[in-house]
């Protein structure tokens, strides 16, 4: 296929993004995109802020705001944040935006006429001390299934279920028992959907085994349909005569944004958004906890609408970072934002190190501020930086910066051209596979493997064949550049530039990394160290400010 659409899961309009967002969704889907882009597949990455939701809007008032400046706010800081980390989205938008309200509206009534929505009176849960309805995170309780303490009502972040009933209902605010109110909403008949829901994931082959069996399994025990509406203000407003004020969950809509926000950034470039997304693989990247909402939610309300919009190709899901072997809690400053790291160390640091630790699993993955010194300086720079900054070196000062001729090779010499004639379709097959950290893996041994064979034919001693490993290497430079542009952007622009090489490495074909495509003759650029070493009293530094 060579079209196609990432999205990462939409960030909440009301808080920083920090080191556990961007570990399982906004990097792997940025290596994805940038990978796809070198292998001149016609891939757009999307995102948008997810606007709506009880807990904006109570923050909004708390800061004398309106809910619009409020969002408006962090799009922007989001937006900013996540291009500092190298996070190039083709577009990122807002739930909130026109288009997505206007979208959100019509796939309701589409579902509506379908027979998919049905009204019913219900009982919600209200605060007397409060003064309003309690919705989702407002009510904390027992999971009915798994029984788990402390559940939010919306979701049960033990078993990652959708709690029916929460048991033992308290208010999150003043933590009262709350009084119930009737109040009609609309449902979604997720029951509809069981055999579509089955018939795609067993069909999917791109799905992981071990969500699919899970999701499976939900559906195996009874499916519930699906409250929509919410008693308040901030949201999308539910377009019928008798709405009474009521707006749709957060969750009815954000997803849909994936949509929306591609075919308004599509359509005004001028291509149509919607025949575009049905000829694209489609990779929705998420983390673990909103398993729910993409493999049932997500797909039944596509199916719902007659599939106008296809489904995902690829869910990719990954699990949670830790930060020193601790659950990331911002209350307890057990907590790193992204802005903060960044301004301490460069964004290629950390995502090499993420990259490296992130598995295509739902293993929980963690943060150690040891670790990541450790790898920065032994692998990154002990290995990478420092075959650039030899290869490269070496040709600068003893070759005046010029490639020099070859003679014929021998068999160390045919060895390594090999390595860099199989490296990209090596690389390629791990990427393909989302074993991004596998692929980090082999750039290393690559660069690991270049590194000892410039040691053993000693250039520097002027025997012969010398001429063809420094040859040879400054090509392995090239490779390496081109295959780090998906993980280190910054980083192999500048290895690229060290080459002497025009234009930006972003520009090139993937598969040309296993050519050897710089010729005897060509000149490099300058040459100078590209990373510095992370200092082990600076880590005992960050490691002091946690949970202080
Ligand atoms: N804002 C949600 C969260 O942080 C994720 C929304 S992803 C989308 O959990 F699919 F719904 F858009
Ligand atoms: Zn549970």
């Amino acid at each position: 296929m060579k079209k196609a659409i990432i999205t990462s899961a939409l960030p909440y309009a009301n808080g920083e993004i920090h080191l556990g967002h961007v570990a399982s969704t906004y990097l792997p889907a940025d290596i994805t995109t940038r990978f796809l882009k070198l292998n001149g597949v016609e891939a757009y990455y999307f995102c948008a802020s997810d606007d709506f939701g009880t807990p904006i809007l109570i923050q909004a008032e708390k800061e004398n705001k309106t809910p619009e400046e409020y969002v408006a706010v962090w799009n922007k800081r989001d937006n900013e944040d996540f291009s500092a980390f190298g996070i190039k989205f083709d577009f990122f938008y807002r739930t909130s935006s026109p288009e997505n309200i206007a979208f959100v509206q019509d796939v309701f009534k589409k579902l509506q006429s379908n027979g998919h929505i049905y009204e019913k009176e219900i009982i919600q849960f209200y605060c007397t001390t409060d003064k309003k309805f309690l919705p989702d995170r407002y009510v904390l309780g027992r999971c009915p299934y798994c029984k788990s303490e402390d559940q939010y009502s919306d979701l049960c972040e033990k078993c990652g279920r959708v709690p029916e009933e929460i048991e033992d209902p308290k208010c999150s605010i003043c933590k009262n028992p709350p009084t119930k109110e009737k109040t009609r909403h609309y449902f979604f008949k997720l029951t509809n959907f069981v055999n579509e829901l089955n018939q795609w994931l067993e069909s999917n082959s791109n799905l992981q085994k071990d969500v699919k069996k899970y999701v499976q399994n939900w559906i195996k025990e009874g499916l519930v349909d699906w409250d929509i509406t919410r008693d308040m203000s901030w949201g999308v407003p539910i377009p019928l005569d008798d709405a009474k004020g009521q707006v749709f969950y957060g969750w009815f809509d954000n997803h849909l944004a994936y949509i929306s926000t591609a075919v308004k950034f599509l359509n005004d470039k001028g291509i149509d958004g919607k025949s575009f997304w049905n000829s694209a693989n489609i990779y929705h990247f998420i983390g673990k906890d909103i398993v729910y909402h993409h493999y049932l939610f997500l797909p039944a309300m596509r199916i719902g609408i007659g599939k106008e919009f296809k489904l995902p190709d690829y869910v990719p899901t990954r699990g949670h970072l830790m930060l020193q072997s601790k659950k990331i809690s911002k209350s307890r400053n057990w907590y790193i934002g992204l802005r903060d790291f960044l301004k301490i160390y460069r964004a290629d640091y950390l995502r090499f190190y993420l990259a490296l630790i992130t598995p295509y699993s739902q293993d929980d993955l963690n943060f150690d501020w040891d670790e990541f010194a450790s790898r920065i300086n032994s692998e990154l720079i002990g290995n990478i930086g420092n075959f650039v900054n030899r290869a490269l070196g070496f040709t600068q000062k003893s070759l005046s910066g010029i490639v020099p001729n070859t003679s014929e090779f021998d068999e160390i010499d045919l060895d390594a051209k090999n390595k860099i004639s199989n490296f990209s379709s090596d690389l390629a097959f791990l990427i393909q596979d989302n074993s991004l950290d596998k692929a980090l893996k082999k750039i290393l041994e690559f660069s690991a493997h270049f590194n000892q064979y410039f040691q053993k034919k000693e250039p520097w001693k002027t025997g012969p064949g010398s001429n063809n490993c420094v040859f040879i290497s400054v090509n392995a430079v090239r490779s390496l550049a081109i295959s780090l542009h998906p993980f280190l952007p910054e980083s192999s622009q500048q290895i690229w530039e060290q080459l002497g090489l025009t234009g930006n490495v972003s520009d090139q074909s993937w598969s040309s990394m296993s050519e050897l495509a710089i010729k005897e003759g060509h000149k490099i650029g300058s040459v100078t160290p590209l990373f510095a070493k992370i200092e082990a009293s600076d880590i005992e530094i960050h490691k002091a400010k946690l949970g202080k």
